[in-house]
């Protein structure tokens, strides 16, 4: 049985969470194999709204495994806050979460450095969360890093001075020191709460379970083109965000990936730093951002919005393998006249082009626009894609002819009902 990958395809806040929600109930087990406390991914049922940075969005399926694989790099103080918020809500999820042994830990000195090093950067700021995720994977590709399976170890409090002193003499680099006493008695009760979960080695885990002919999600974090490789160099995130990442962030080999669920919202968001083709800084994007609530749901910042951008969503689709399309937050652009798609770009040098030069030189690119007409409906109250108006189904043809890939799900709001599957 096979293993299937749901991955962003722009940067990031496309939707990851709510999709994984919808489709759980098709699974036996949900794994996140990249990212970490960064990650903000939003389910909306019965009313609430709920926010995971770390755990799983299978969380609410007491039938569903749910697996942090080694990919990922995990805070303790951030997972055990979320795992209470959801003891409050009266979710049980003792039994069916599994933390991987091999999941990098983010130490508050991580952070602590993540907004050093941000600060040093002067003009050219990543926009991180801020979150140590940029240092945790530092650590962990220097083969320095502390797993989480160090915490079971006797001499873990050694392993974990040596770490402090390594990122101490980083931080005196910078001409700073490391401001964390403050946050080591919490982070040391964090660790004492992971310690009493269910630890171990998830690659056999998730191997067990495909052999049982079980069926298993991956669930990225972020999006394409925030990939360390493949993204918008250097203001990306420091993982793999692309579905292939999920082999290495979770053990599982290639030949057991089916499909591939691309997500993406009918326009464009980013946050943080970093080139955007097609940012409104005008009215209109104003309109995007507030009828898009586009505000971080890690950080709180504002997002930074525009149209949807056609070269961009192909680069993804093909690092990615992409085998079906959800097309997210279309009711945002309810209110629409008419809305554009950027289909093609104008290089430098002057080339008329539908794919992505290189990412780190879309600085320089100029988009070129396609106006569709909008729909002018309130889509929130639709039940099936039946009934999806003529301008929109028109729009969805469009762009799979220009994407070469199907449109399988329209979401049109956020509640888990609200998605209508064609
Ligand atoms: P970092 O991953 O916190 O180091 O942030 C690096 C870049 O990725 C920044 O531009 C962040 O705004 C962006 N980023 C990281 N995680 C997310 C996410 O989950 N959604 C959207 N942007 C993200």
């Amino acid at each position: 049985m096979p293993i299937d990958v749901l991955v962003g395809l722009q940067w990031g806040d496309e939707g990851k969470g709510k999709i994984v929600d919808v489709l759980a109930p098709t699974y036996d087990a949900v794994a996140r194999f990249q990212g970490g406390p960064n990650a903000g991914h939003t389910l909306t049922f019965g009313g609430q709204k709920h926010v995971l940075h770390q755990v799983p969005s299978g969380i609410f399926h007491p039938h569903i495994i749910n697996v942090v694989g080694n990919g990922v790099v995990l805070d303790p103080v951030v997972f055990r806050q979320e795992l209470q918020k959801l003891t409050d809500k009266g979710v049980e999820w003792g039994q069916n979460l599994y933390i991987s042994k091999k999941a990098q830990l983010i130490l508050p000195s991580h952070r602590a450095l993540d907004r050093i090093s941000e600060e040093a950067r002067g003009n050219t700021k990543i926009g991180s969360t801020l979150k140590g995720i940029g240092p945790t994977y530092s650590d962990k590709i220097g083969r320095v890093g502390l797993r989480v399976g160090h915490i079971l170890l006797p001499d873990f409090q050694e392993r974990y001075q040596e770490a402090v002193a390594h990122h101490a003499s980083i931080a005196a680099h910078y001409h700073k020191e490391l401001e964390i006493k403050e946050f080591e008695d919490e982070f040391f009760s964090a660790v004492d709460f992971l310690r009493t979960l269910q630890l171990t080695d998830t690659e056999y885990l998730l191997n067990d379970l495909l052999a049982q002919g079980k069926r298993i999600l991956a669930e990225g974090a972020q999006g394409s083109l925030l990939d360390i490789d493949f993204g918008t160099y250097p203001y990306v995130t420091s993982s793999s965000t692309i579905a292939a990442g999920a082999c290495t962030g979770l053990g599982v080999a290639p030949r057991h990936i089916d499909k591939v669920y691309g997500i993406t919202k009918a326009y464009c968001t980013r946050v943080g730093s970093g080139p955007f083709p097609t940012e409104l800084t005008n009215e209109v994007g104003e309109q995007i951002r507030q009828a898009g609530r586009e505000f971080g749901s890690t950080t709180g910042r504002p997002r930074r919005t525009g149209w949807i951008d056609l070269p961009a969503l192909r680069y993804a689709i093909m690092l990615n393998g992409v085998t079906e399309l959800h097309l997210m937050k279309a009711d945002v652009l309810d209110g629409f006249a008419e809305i554009q798609a950027c289909t093609h770009y104008r290089t430098p040098s002057g080339e008329h082009t539908p794919n992505l030069p290189d990412p780190g030189q879309l600085e320089a690119v100029v988009p070129e626009y396609q106006t569709i007409p909008g729909w002018q409906t309130d889509l929130t109250q639709l039940t099936s894609a039946t009934q999806l108006p003529l301008a929109l189904q028109e729009y969805l043809s469009f762009l799979e002819e220009e994407l070469q890939v199907p449109i399988r799900i329209v979401s049109v709001g956020p509640d888990r009902v609200s998605t209508l599957f064609r």
